[in-house]
Formats: structure tokens, sequence, C-alpha cells
């Protein structure tokens, strides 16, 4: 079996390359681990930046992919109890953010995958990557009945999540790994309780703490807590309390709690994001931490850079997009791992975190008085939260 491009994992980045790939008239088969049911209910992060929004308008699937999805006009920044929006219009012309949960992104990119005739394959075992570096590359696998396939491509798209097997197929010594740990980790709560108005990010003595919407009647909560606790040590009513106390908000309306997880927040970038005829896309070649939700954001990106690049090789012979992959994504990804980085250290440093010190939560407390009045800040700051910086 012979195609274009095979796609490993059809997450966000995966079903993104795959969506766009079509729309150039490139074959593609994308090849999933784990069943439908399984992708398409996996929860995480929630905006779609502006560029990516005007990304999938220019490549005409705006509707498909964002129907019924929310715009995201506003952040809340609660210090302390106080309340303070923070506008994500930059200025610029052209349609905005939209706060999306991630299964709603999947599952539309996926259904307008295969509405258009697309080859995706589930519970694909034990997938291999060869001869990465020769004429074709081949990637194995085997299909549900158990039995070997193999298909050979000119392309592969390593678009399966940090733990996956494409990154892992390239030699020792090839990539260089960034990786950075905050030192802190977040419990995280599924509730079915009220979701907030705008996305909430609060400062406080307690910690910080967030509140998004998940839908119109469940929320994501957030609660920092030190790297070496327990989900057991959160029983629903410190939940609640505390969620109360860091909120600044005693009438906080609480709910059943139907997931809780505790994560670390921790950052890597893998340098290059290409071998021979692997190109790695989202979560494979980059981490960041989830503060100003760039991950999925990032994905996008580089799917889109991954498609062009390909659809100028094939299409003009001009092979200057596949060679300029790794710096043209890097340097994006360096920008919102700054973004990222400095919103995470800034709105924990300005509460309550223990490794901080006065000093650093003197600078933090600076930086959200800067960000909360002057415009030119907040314009940057909004800039950055579209992705157009
Ligand atoms: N073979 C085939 N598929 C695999 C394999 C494998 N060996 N390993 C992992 N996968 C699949 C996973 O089941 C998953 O569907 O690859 C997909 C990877 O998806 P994500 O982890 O969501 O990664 P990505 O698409 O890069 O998404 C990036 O979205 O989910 C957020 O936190 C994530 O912000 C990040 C962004």
């Amino acid at each position: 079996e012979s195609t274009t491009v095979v796609v490993i994992g059809a997450g966000p980045a995966g079903l993104t390359v795959a969506n766009l790939l079509r729309r150039c008239g490139i074959d593609c088969v994308v090849l999933e681990r784990r069943a439908r049911d399984h992708v398409e209910q996996r929860q995480r992060a929630g905006i779609v930046e502006t560029r990516a929004v005007r990304m999938f308008h220019e490549w005409g699937l705006a509707d498909q992919v964002f129907g019924g999805i929310p715009l995201s006009g506003f952040l809340e920044i609660r210090i302390a109890g106080e309340s303070h929006l923070l506008s994500q219009d930059d200025g610029s012309e052209g349609p905005p953010a939209r706060l999306c949960p991630q299964q709603v992104l999947v599952q539309n990119l996926l259904s307008t995958y295969v509405a258009d005739g697309g080859d995706l394959r589930f519970e694909a075992a034990d997938v291999s990557l060869h001869d990465l570096t020769g004429e074709r590359a081949t990637v194995r696998y085997r299909d549900p009945s158990g039995a070997a396939r193999a298909i050979d491509c000119a392309f592969v798209a390593g678009c399966d999540g940090d733990h996956g097997v494409s990154r892992a197929s390239i030699p020792d010594g090839v990539l260089t790994a960034y990786p950075f740990d905050h030192g802190i980790a977040w419990l995280t709560v599924l509730a079915d309780a009220p979701p907030s108005v705008h996305p909430l990010m609060a400062v406080s003595p307690h910690g910080f703490a967030a509140h998004f919407a998940r839908g119109p009647r469940a929320s994501r909560f957030y609660l920092q807590c030190p790297p070496d606790d327990h989900p057991d040590a959160w029983p629903d009513d410190r939940v609640w309390s505390q969620l109360r106390a860091r909120l600044g908000d005693p009438a906080l309306v609480s709910g059943p709690i139907t997931e809780r997880e505790l994560f670390q927040l921790r950052s890597i970038v893998h340098d290059p994001m290409d071998h021979g005829r692997l190109f790695l896309v989202g979560d494979a070649a980059h981490i960041v931490s989830p503060m100003g939700g760039k991950g999925m954001n990032l994905a996008l990106y580089d799917a889109e850079v991954f498609a062009h690049a390909v659809s100028d090789f094939l299409h003009h012979n001009d092979d200057t997009g596949l060679r300029s992959y790794s710096p043209r994504c890097l340097r994006r990804v360096w920008n919102d791992q700054e973004f990222s980085h400095w919103l995470t250290q800034t709105l924990h440093d300005a509460g309550d975190h223990p490794l901080a010190g006065p000093f650093r939560h003197g600078l933090a407390r600076a930086r959200l008085d800067r960000l909360t009045t002057s415009p030119t800040a907040a314009r940057a700051f909004a800039e950055l939260m579209a992705g157009l910086a």
C-alpha cells in the first residue's frame, strides 16, 4: 500500500494536518491507536486563538470547525477578589477567538475529514516508522483484526503527542531537549456546576485558582497545589471552600465533581522538529504549560506550516518550506513558551507561590498592576493571546 503522507495520531494536530492536506489535494492516511469514542471524548484545553480561527477561515473550514462554538472576547483576572477584564481584541480586522472545548474541535475536524472521504484508521496497534532517511519511508502497524500492514509514503507527520512513537523513532543524539519544570502542580476538577462568564483566573493568598466553561452546564476548575500533593487530599468540601476563598466568591455554586486529577506544570521543546521524512507536529515536538492556552494553538500552527510545505514541494517542486519547517515552527514555539512562562510565573508569584519569596511576589504584583492600568500593556497582552505577536 502506498500514499503521500502518513499521519500518526488523530488529536488536534493530526486531524488539522489531514484536513489541510485534503484541501490541497494531497493523499494521506491517518493512523490512530485509540478507538473513535475515546478520541472524541478526551477533555482538554480551551481557547482557539484569533490567528488559528482566521487560518480555518482562509482554508474554507471555519463553518465546519466552529459551528456552535461561542466567541471568546474577554479574560477575567481576579486579584484578591477584585475583578479585571482583559480584552482579547488586539485591534486587528477579522474573526475573533473561539472558546472551544478541545473535544468539540476534534469531533468537528474528524467528521469534516471523514465526510470529505478521508482515510482514518482507528485502533492501529504497534505503529512503527522505518527508512525515515531513505527514498521513501514505511509505516508498519497491526489493524484491529491483528493483521500486519505496511504503508510506504513520501512523508510522515508525527502528530502522536508527547508519548508517541514518532519522536521515539529518531535516533539518539539527533534532537536536543529543553525541559523546564515550574515546581507547581494543579489539581484539575471537572464538575457539573455553572460555567464562568469569561475564562477566569484568580490570584489570592491561598494560591492560584481558575474557572473555565466546559460547555453550557459544566466547569473545569484549577487549584494550585504543591508538586507532591495528591487528589485524595482534596475531598469535595475542601475543593469548594478553597475555590470560594481563592476566587473571592462566597456564593460560587457547587455541583457533583466528575473528575479530579493532579498534574505538574512543565514545558519542553525538542529541536529540530524534523528528521529525514519525518516531521513532528504539536505535542510530539513541544509541551507548553497550560497557562495562556497555547498548547493546542501551537499544534494548529505547526499543522499549517507542514501542509503548506508539503504542498509547495509536490505542486511547485519547491522544498524551501520543508527545509525551513523546524526553524519557522520553533520561532513561534519559543514565543509562546515565553508568554506562557511569563503568565504562569506572574499569576502564581503574585499570590502564594511557596518558592517565590517576597521579591518575586513584588515583581509579579507590579506586572499585574501594569497589565490592568496601561492600555499599551493590555494591547500587547491581547496581541499575544490572539497569537498575532
Ligand atoms: N500510534 C498511533 N497513535 C498514537 C500513538 C501511537 N503510537 N501514540 C499516541 N497516539 C495518538 C493518541 O491516541 C492521540 O489521539 O496520537 C494522538 C495525539 O494527540 P494529542 O496528545 O492531543 O496531541 P496533539 O494533537 O499534538 O495536540 C496538541 O492539544 O490535547 C492538547 O494538550 C494537547 O495542547 C496540546 C494539543
